[in-house]
This record gives C-alpha cells, sequence and structure tokens, in this order.
C-alpha cells in the first residue's frame, strides 16, 4: 500500500515538473517579461498593430484602456496605433471575415487576447523566433515549437530568413530523427538578431500584458494597500500606547 501511494507521489510529482519544451522537444527560451516597461509595451503594442492585426484580433482590448495601461494618450493612440476608422473606445478587432481567413491559411488565426496565459510566454517568445525556410509548406515556412504551423513568417522583413540546422538524436521509439539544434540566418532582415530578440521581447511583453491587463492595476493598488497598512498600524500602536499608559 505504501508503495502504491508512494508510486502514485512520484507520478503526481513527474508530471507536475514541466520540462519547459515545445511539442518537438525544442527547448523553449526564457522571455524577459516586464510589465513595468512602459517603453518595451508601448513598442511591443506597435508591432502588434503593424504586423499582427491584420490577421489576429485582440478581442478583450479596448484601445484606450491599451492607452491608458501602457502610458499613452488617446490621441496619440489615434495618430500611430489605429489604422482602420475604429474609435479609440472600441475593441481592438479586425475586418479579417473569419470565413475567408480559414480559406486562405486552412485554420483562422486565433484572437490573442488569452494566447500568453494559454500558451506561456516563453513559448510566444520561441515561437516567434522560430520560424524557418520549408519548402514542402504552403507559405514556403514551418516553426520549430509548432510544427506545420499555418501562419506565415510574418515578420520575415524585420527577422530575414532563416534554415534549420540539425542534429540527429534518437526518438523514443528507437529510431533515427532530425532535431532542431539552431538555425542559420541565410538572408538578414531589417533588424540584427539583437535587435530582433528585443523586438520579439516587447511582443511578447506586451501580448502578458493583454492577457492579464488587470495586473499593471492590481500591483498599483496592492502598493497603496500595503502603505495603508503600515500607516494604520502606526495608529494603532500609538494608540495602545495612549490607552495602556495609565495601567502600567
Ligand atoms: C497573414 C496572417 C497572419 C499574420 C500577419 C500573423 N498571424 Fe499569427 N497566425 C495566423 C494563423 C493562420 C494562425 C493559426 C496557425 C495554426 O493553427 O496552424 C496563427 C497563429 C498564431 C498563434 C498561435 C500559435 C499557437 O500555438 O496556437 C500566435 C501566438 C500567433 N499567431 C501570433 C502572431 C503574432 C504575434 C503576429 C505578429 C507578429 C502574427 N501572429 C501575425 C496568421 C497570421
Amino acid at each position: 500500500m505504501k508503495k502504491k501511494i508512494l508510486a502514485l507521489v512520484l507520478l503526481i510529482l513527474t508530471s507536475l515538473s514541466s520540462t519547459a519544451e515545445g511539442e518537438e522537444g525544442y527547448v523553449l527560451q526564457k522571455a524577459p517579461i516586464d510589465l513595468y516597461n512602459k517603453a518595451s509595451l508601448q513598442k511591443g503594442a506597435k508591432l502588434f498593430v503593424n504586423y499582427c492585426m491584420g490577421c489576429h484580433s485582440l478581442e478583450h482590448q479596448r484601445y484606450n484602456r491599451m492607452a491608458r495601461d501602457i502610458g499613452l494618450t488617446d490621441a496619440q493612440v489615434k495618430e500611430n496605433l489605429i489604422f482602420t476608422d475604429a474609435k479609440v473606445g472600441e475593441l481592438m478587432r479586425n475586418s479579417m471575415p473569419k470565413s475567408d481567413a480559414k480559406r486562405w491559411f486552412g485554420v483562422a488565426p486565433p484572437d490573442l487576447s488569452l494566447i500568453a496565459r494559454a500558451r506561456g510566454v516563453d513559448y510566444l517568445y520561441t515561437y516567434l523566433q522560430t520560424f524557418y525556410l520549408d519548402p514542402t509548406r504552403p507559405f514556403g515556412v514551418n516553426n520549430a515549437v509548432f510544427p506545420n504551423v499555418g501562419m506565415p513568417h510574418a515578420i520575415w522583413e524585420l527577422q530575414g530568413w532563416q534554415k534549420p540546422v540539425y542534429e540527429s538524436g534518437s526518438s523514443k521509439s528507437g529510431g533515427d530523427n532530425k532535431v532542431i539544434s539552431g538555425f542559420e540566418l541565410v538572408e538578414p532582415g531589417q533588424m540584427s538578431t539583437p535587435e530582433f530578440k528585443e523586438a520579439i521581447a516587447d511582443l511578447v511583453n506586451f501580448l502578458a500584458y493583454v492577457g492579464e491587463p488587470i495586473q499593471l492595476e492590481r500591483q498599483r493598488i496592492g502598493v497603496w494597500v500595503v502603505l495603508f497598512l503600515f500607516l494604520a498600524s502606526v495608529v494603532f500602536y500609538l494608540l495602545k500606547k495612549e490607552y495602556w499608559k495609565d495601567i502600567h
């Protein structure tokens, strides 16, 4: 009986410890998330509306809420981040009809409001950096953590094109299989590799914020709550001293 319980505990523990690997065993990179970095959030928002919003919406996010949270004015958002006739109080939708999208890509681009929570920021950070040339795919690209992805390489202008470098490993079934161990840039984009990495960090930072916009506010309120509790403690301490002074 004891052994059975021990086995069960071990099983649960091993299933809990995440191995931080993509589906094909490609190791995920740690995303440097910093929700307090407003400059990074602003750069991420700009990248999103320029390179992603043609296909992906943020159905739970309003432009003006985003403006307030990431430190922009409504006018700045209107001028720089809205390319349609959407009003600043509207949700960040796009005008791509879902049925057309499905026909073009085989699968409709998902709404990305909650993607950071659904997939995790490390996955997004790695996913967006690991599109690689694959002539067998409809858009000529594949992805290291999302094999046979239906999304084209939306940010090729910035990153350029890369091809995979393989290392042969043995698969669990015993046969040989090719494992991607890295990439080689075959055609540079507008950004250098470190610049591109930083841009993706900004983009993922922005998606992390979008996944939980209240997070920034909660922390802001939290500071005041702690400050209040501290001041209240001082007052209570002084009161206690006052009440007890005649008894001692
Ligand atoms: C040309 C259209 C298009 C553009 C532009 C585009 N995507 Fe996609 N994206 C798709 C499609 C289609 C899918 C669905 C892929 C699938 O399920 O095979 C997708 C899926 C995704 C996913 C989900 C991956 C998963 O694991 O489920 C994420 C995250 C994503 N896109 C992020 C982005 C970001 C960030 C940008 C901007 C840099 C972007 N996309 C630009 C079409 C696009």
